[in-house]
């Protein structure tokens, strides 16, 4: 269970906290209601079968595949990377990442660490037509094709993509490529926790029903009243109206990195609209204290922090004992390096705090895919809410297009001036 503290009384008004969290939770019952919700119920509701199906295909890539090459952008590619970056990889088959870029260099990378080595692919597009993903997979589906022919290739093909509509649909039906569906009612961004991140997770050899029992059970303490994710939306809106309107999420594991990026997609993308919204950044300490530290304790004040703790580690190492203190660290040796983490970030946050950032704090039990799987389900929840409250809708995102449309004009795509 995803737990949830504010170090932040000194900076709002109590009243106003506790008016905005009493809208917070009458807005689960709108939630529940949205034609985007389908996330809501997911954990307990999802495509059983699909999802026996997605570990069938990740146990026979696993067989027949030294490298899965995901291509995907935003929504359809930062939720599987942020969870395998956290969790690490344990299978024989490599995860690879592709099509979240138009860099020639980067798939470059990717062809030059496939080689002659067997691989497959994964294409994970809801609309089928987004032209990241969609030159990448035209790229690595000739690559499959010369090495395979046209059938066999097919057969290392995997499409997550709209139940019925769309390009990648199309061609996956006519092709037989195995499809996994990214259902109607719900977004790419909260989307992490269907077929679009769970193939690539499993075949990553991360325990696929563990993520989703830590987010039922996450769901199932906020699904009454919105819970600790309300108190946390509340917050951030009550930090807004007092100008703190940029939020830095800091984690302490550098294996977060990822974790950030997903989190920031989901914020920035589900509130940023309408000439509102909170700016979604992420540091990753203590390595950050060192390049934005300063910033954070002494810059402008309109910041706010949102610490990610880690409650028990199930490994550690200790500061050795040595005969000579030439380093000066008699007073750690035989410390373990958690603890010193631990005291690292209780200091930054009194340093913060005292430097004028309004500081919350979310504690996740461990860094397991239970744990992982809850505090995702947490996030989506927060910031549904959490955009609600802002008066904008999260689960749209018109502004993507603006770029999109100037590009295609750009590249003289047919019906775009
Ligand atoms: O969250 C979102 O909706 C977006 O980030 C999309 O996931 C992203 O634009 C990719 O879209 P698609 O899956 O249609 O290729």
């Amino acid at each position: 269970m995803i737990n949830f503290k504010s170090y932040a009384e000194n900076f709002i008004s109590e009243p106003d906290y506790l008016e905005k969290l009493e809208t917070a939770k009458t807005l689960m019952s709108r939630l529940q209601q949205d034609p985007m919700s389908g996330w809501v119920d997911l954990p307990i509701d999802y495509d059983k079968p699909e999802f026996a199906r997605i570990k069938t295909a990740a146990k026979k890539i696993q067989q027949d595949s030294k490298y899965l090459v995901c291509i995907g952008i935003g929504g359809s590619y930062l939720g599987h990377k942020a969870v395998i970056e956290t969790l690490g990889e344990n299978s024989p088959t490599k995860i690879l990442y592709a099509g979240n870029s138009l860099s020639p260099l980067e798939l470059s990378k990717i062809i030059d660490q496939l080689g002659d080595a067997d691989f497959s692919v994964n294409i994970i597009s809801k609309s089928g037509t987004t032209t990241e993903p969609a030159i990448a997979f035209r790229i690595f589906k000739q690559k499959l094709i010369e090495k395979y022919g046209k059938a066999a290739a097919s057969k290392r093909i995997y499409a997550t993509t709209d139940a019925s509509k769309g390009a990648l649909h199309s061609e996956s039906v006519e092709n037989g490529y195995e499809m996994f569906v990214i259902p109607d009612n719900i977004g790419g961004r909260y989307s992490v926790l269907t077929a679009v991140g769970l193939l690539s997770i499993a075949v990553a050899g991360i325990d696929i029903d563990k993520l989703m029992d830590g987010a039922e059970e996450e769901r199932a303490t906020l699904i009454s009243d919105g819970g600790n994710a309300a108190e946390y939306a509340a917050l951030r809106n009550v930090l807004l109206d007092h100008n703190f309107n940029i939020e830095i999420l800091a984690n302490f594991e550098p294996s977060f990195l990822y974790f950030n990026e997903w989190w920031k997609q989901l914020f920035g993308e589900s509130e940023g609209k309408n000439g509102q919204g909170i700016y979604p950044a992420s540091v990753i300490d203590s390595t950050d204290l060192h390049s934005m530290g300063q910033y954070i304790q002494d810059g402008r004040r309109n910041l706010f922090e949102t610490f990610v703790k880690i409650r028990e580690y199930i490994s550690d190492i200790d500061v050795p004992v040595m005969e000579t203190n030439l380093d000066d660290l008699r007073y750690l040796e035989g410390k373990g390096l958690n603890y010193i983490n631990e005291q690292a970030q209780a200091a930054t946050r009194a340093a913060h705090l005292s430097g004028g950032v309004p500081v919350l704090e979310i504690t996740m039990p461990d860094i397991s895919a239970r744990s992982l799987g809850a505090l995702i389900y947490f996030f989506e929840m927060s910031c549904a809410l959490s955009g609600f409250l802002l008066g904008v809708d999260p689960f749209n995102q018109p502004g993507v297009e603006a770029y999109k449309n100037n590009m295609f004009h750009l590249l003289g795509k047919p019906g775009h001036k």
